[in-house]
């Protein structure tokens, strides 16, 4: 059992020697004001906190990371081989999670361990520190982020799903998750009932009403059978209403009568049919801006509007420290070649601040795809940046004029063409071209070699003759660079 980053307050080898028993990086501080600036940068999973320091530097240490806005981990105190049950009791009534009996208390760091990674397995639900949002009652619900704007949102989504509020409105942008939040609403406040969803913008007006509330045989041209609308199907469920702000003037008004009595009519039809379902609607517009623009009724909107679950998008401040983990997570449950993703275990601090620089206008969405590509591409175990390709439409339209794009695309190719254009980029400074791909100077120089890549104003140029009627790509910035 191990656990990736842990930070060491102590002087002592021992208790570094200890720790690196079950983490992978250790981080040493000689005492805890140094250690701060150290769990600000690289957010551990653990801190190891020699007992030497004294209870009392724990409850400062907390206190001071909570001023500053930095999260602390759990601490466990390490305590002297003798042990002392009267010093663990102080220890953790100081804020310690735990106390080990000594350095050689190795079992018991273990099991510490085992539970923290648990812990933060399970749901967040009921916890302030929500580092973690992941929803075990439905697998297809796991909600990661530990960003102050993310765990808001959780904690709205808690709220809302523990409350009677009906209709719930989630907003967002595009890509920022709106779908997996009206899940998670759904899995806590009905985790046995059905979830149905209608995209508004996919379908007509009519086909709409016809979706939502059903038909009686015969209501309209075509209406050759009876038909159970999908606020019917949803039951005492969750009828989840997608891009509302598509949804044509006259049926909105529709829907308020149905928010309002909890009853609705089939098309051409005269009985009333209770509304049980919980109504979520998600817009990634401006509803208020709709309504001032008299295409969303503003009746519809306040109705909607009353515990609003607003979802960031990546590229806002706040959200940055969510990049990384959800890198992470995607390169851990990322399907789409597990063979890769069992082997691959982290990115490299090159990638990560690749992702950190961009400013992702299609949100998690396109992050995930991004690494979803770059698990594809990646060689070995870490994401290096050469793999990180951001925003690949550039290439995708140049990709669409080639004629014999798919008969000559291979991944050495689009690997020449990189490395060219990183040399290019950095005017042949191999040390840093090295670095901007994320490679070794030692496997640039052995690639420069492979390929026949020569030093020439134009990319074309520098390539084998060979490859000179291929694709070629303008510029370098669409893929990530360093600073
Ligand atoms: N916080 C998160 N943790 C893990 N995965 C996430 C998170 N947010 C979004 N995703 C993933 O990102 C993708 C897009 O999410 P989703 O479809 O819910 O977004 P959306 O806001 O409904 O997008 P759109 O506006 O385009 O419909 C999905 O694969 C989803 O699982
Ligand atoms: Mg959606």
């Amino acid at each position: 059992m191990s656990i990736r980053r842990i930070v060491v307050i102590s002087r002592e080898a021992q208790v570094t020697q200890l720790a690196q028993q079950v983490g992978h990086e250790i981080f040493v501080a000689d005492d805890p004001a140094e250690a701060l600036d150290i769990v600000k940068t690289v957010e551990p999973n653990l801190i190891l906190f020699d007992h030497r320091f004294g209870p009392s530097h724990i409850c400062e240490f907390r206190d001071t990371a909570h001023k500053h806005s930095i999260d602390s981990p759990p601490i466990v105190a390490v305590g002297a081989d003798e042990g002392d049950i009267g010093l663990s009791e102080e220890f953790k009534r100081a804020g310690a999670c735990d106390y080990l009996h000594g350095m050689q208390d190795y079992s018991r760091l273990e099991q510490i361990v085992s539970r923290i990674k648990n812990e933060a397995r399970t749901i967040d639900f009921e916890e302030n520190t929500t580092e973690f949002f992941l929803d075990d009652h439905a697998a297809s619900v796991s909600m990661v982020g530990r960003s102050r704007a993310l765990v808001k949102t959780f904690g709205m989504i808690r709220l809302v799903a523990a409350s009677r509020c009906n209709p719930v409105l989630i907003v967002g942008e595009t890509g920022t998750g709106k779908e997996l939040a009206a899940k998670a609403v759904h899995a806590l406040r009905h985790p046995k009932g059905p979830f149905v969803a209608v995209n508004c913008a996919a379908l007509t007006a009519n086909l709409l009403e016809s979706e939502l509330f059903g038909h009686e045989k015969g209501s309209f041209t075509g209406a050759d059978r009876e038909k159970t609308g999908l606020l019917e199907v949803a039951g005492a469920g969750t009828m989840l209403l997608d891009e509302i702000s598509e949804m044509p003037l006259d049926l909105q008004s529709k829907l308020l009568r149905v928010l309002q009595e909890k009853t609705f009519r089939k098309v051409g039809g005269v009985k009333n049919i209770t509304c049980n379902a919980t109504i979520i609607a998600s817009s990634n517009r401006n509803l208020y801006r709709e309504t001032k623009a008299n295409r969303f009724r503003r009746d519809l909107y306040y109705r909607l509007n009353i515990c609003p679950v607003i979802i960031a998008p990546l590229k806002s401040p706040d959200r940055k420290k969510d990049i990384p983990l959800l890198a992470e997570y995607f390169l851990r449950t990322s399907n789409i070649c597990p063979e890769k993703s069992k082997k691959i275990n982290s990115l490299t601090n090159l990638a990560i601040e690749a992702l950190l620089k961009h400013d992702w206008p299609g949100n998690i969405r396109e992050l995930r795809n991004v690494i979803e590509r770059a698990i594809l591409l990646e060689t070995t175990d870490k994401i290096g940046l050469s793999n990180i390709i951001i925003d690949s439409a550039e290439y995708g339209e140049l990709f669409s004029q080639a004629t014999n794009y798919a008969k000559d695309f291979s991944l050495e190719k689009a690997e020449r063409e990189l490395i060219a254009r990183a040399l290019q980029e950095t005017g042949w400074q191999k040390t840093r071209a090295a670095a901007l791909l994320g490679i070794t100077r030692a496997t640039l120089y052995a690639k420069v070699k492979q390929y026949n890549i020569e030093k020439g104003p134009l990319l074309a140029g520098s390539l084998p003759k060979e490859s000179q009627d291929e694709i070629s790509v303008p510029s370098l910035p669409q893929y990530a660079t360093t600073s």
